[in-house]
């Protein structure tokens, strides 16, 4: 099979095309390279013949139809999105701009290309999608695909927006899609604002571990790649109009995450001053914060044969070792616009200054000069890694 894949150079898009190569596909890779892109996470595919990479942004209608034509594939898997909770807080333009206009774009382009190529059947096109488009839940149950849509953050309700896009559009021109609505994921090559490598790379640093209000929250956690072993099972047996709800079956409280990642580095490398989680460090909690994501798997086990290959206390294992392994690949992200401050604090009132978002095609920032995040500074030392504050929640994981 041949597959587009869009924001392929991010955390769960790189998982996607590095295993999809792996299974015999050829991948078509188009990303805008925004700041929270790394090429670098796709060196393991890089020199393949059955690779190749468009550097384009999904809300340009003629570069996106361009790729479609002359690359031809058979699915399209949509993973280009701003991801990031706290930056939807700051400025949620960009959000509105990609994951709802680039949807739309995107959806429109491959309506195009599809009826060109006359209809055919096989076709998908399959949007990736978070739970975070269901809001919270209690202390009990379960998101399902059956759940209402209840989203509560910028970022979660520019998915929920798109997620709709992609119905109407398979409703009304009988566009063939699939969706998946899927938990907080982790591993190797995370960007370095979101939770985990927050605190792999703050503990490693010794510097404060910062946990946003009481460490209550719960998320469901999934390790990336068998997040991206369920995204190409549904692209390729899902069925046509359905949705798929993925999830690890792994809930943990933030604090309980936060210690148990503690608890692998006092092994794998201690700390003269002491155990790690004496780092950690109660911060005010962020604006919206959800108490709660779960999700019921059911459909996809049934289904697609579909479960995860590891335990959350395996993965994180994986995970620690991994960035233990990798600095090459973590430190030159820590320069990037954003990462090592506390972003999403100030809620209230528009920002229009803070709004603009990534430039447009994918500027990648690369000094501290070019920040414009107005979350304080959590670290003044730039020598070491720097701390950074986020994504207790995710879209963020
Ligand atoms: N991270 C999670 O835990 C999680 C969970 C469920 C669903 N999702 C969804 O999975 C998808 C991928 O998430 P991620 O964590 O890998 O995100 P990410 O932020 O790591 O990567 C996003 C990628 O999209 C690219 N991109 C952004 N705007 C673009 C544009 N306008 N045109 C082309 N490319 C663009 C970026 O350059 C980047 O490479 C998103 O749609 C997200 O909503 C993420």
């Amino acid at each position: 099979m041949k597959l587009l894949v869009t924001g392929g150079a991010g955390f769960i898009g790189s998982a996607v095309v590095r295993q999809a190569i792996a299974q015999g596909h050829e991948v078509v890779n188009l990303d805008a390279l925004t700041y929270a892109a790394c090429l670098a996470s796709l060196a393991p595919v890089a020199d393949s013949p059955a690779y190749a990479f468009e550097h384009a942004n999904i809300c340009d209608g003629q570069a996106v139809a361009r790729v479609l034509a002359s690359h031809r594939p058979d699915i399209v898997m949509h993973l280009a999105a701003e991801s990031h909770v706290d930056r939807s807080i700051d400025g949620p333009g960009a959000f509105i701009e990609t994951n709802i206009t680039g949807t739309y774009v995107l959806l429109e382009a491959a309506r195009a290309y599809w009826t060109r190529a006359g209809r055919p059947a096989g076709f998908r096109f399959h949007h990736i999608s978070t739970d975070e488009v269901f809001g919270t839940l209690g202390p009990e149950g379960h998101f399902t695909e059956d759940s209402p849509y209840d989203p509560r953050s910028p970022y979660s309700a520019s998915k929920a927006a798109s997620d709709h896009l992609v119905r109407a559009w398979h409703e009304t021109y009988g566009l063939p899609v699939v969706l998946s609505n899927c938990s907080n994921n982790y591993g190797p090559y995370h960007f370095p604002e979101k939770l985990i490598p927050v605190v792999i790379l703050n503990a490693l640093a010794g510097r404060e571990i910062p946990i946003y209000g009481n460490g209550s929250n719960i998320r469901d956690w999934l390790y990336v790649e068998d997040h991206a072993d369920a995204l190409l099972r549904v692209a390729q047996a899902g069925v046509n109009g359905r949705s798929y709800a993925i999830g690890g079956e792994n809930e943990r409280s933030n604090l309980d995450l936060v210690h148990s990642i503690c608890a692998i580095l006092d092994r794998l490398r201690p700390r003269a001053e002491g155990p790690h989680a004496a780092l950690i460090r109660f911060v005010a909690d962020r604006p919206g914060h959800d108490a709660r994501y779960a999700i019921d798997p059911a459909r996809i086990r049934a289904e697609l044969g579909w479960r995860p290959s590891v335990t959350v206390e395996e993965g994180l294992e994986r995970t620690v070792r991994w960035y233990l392994d990798n600095d090459a690949w973590w430190r030159p992200l820590l320069s990037r616009q954003g990462v090592g401050r506390r972003l999403g604090t100030e809620p209230a009132g528009p920002r229009p200054e803070a709004d603009r978002g990534p430039e447009p095609g994918g500027a990648v920032d690369t000094g501290s000069g070019m920040e414009r995040g107005r979350g304080r500074a959590w670290n003044a030392d730039r020598n070491g890694p720097q701390a950074a504050s986020s994504a207790q929640g995710r879209g963020a994981a």
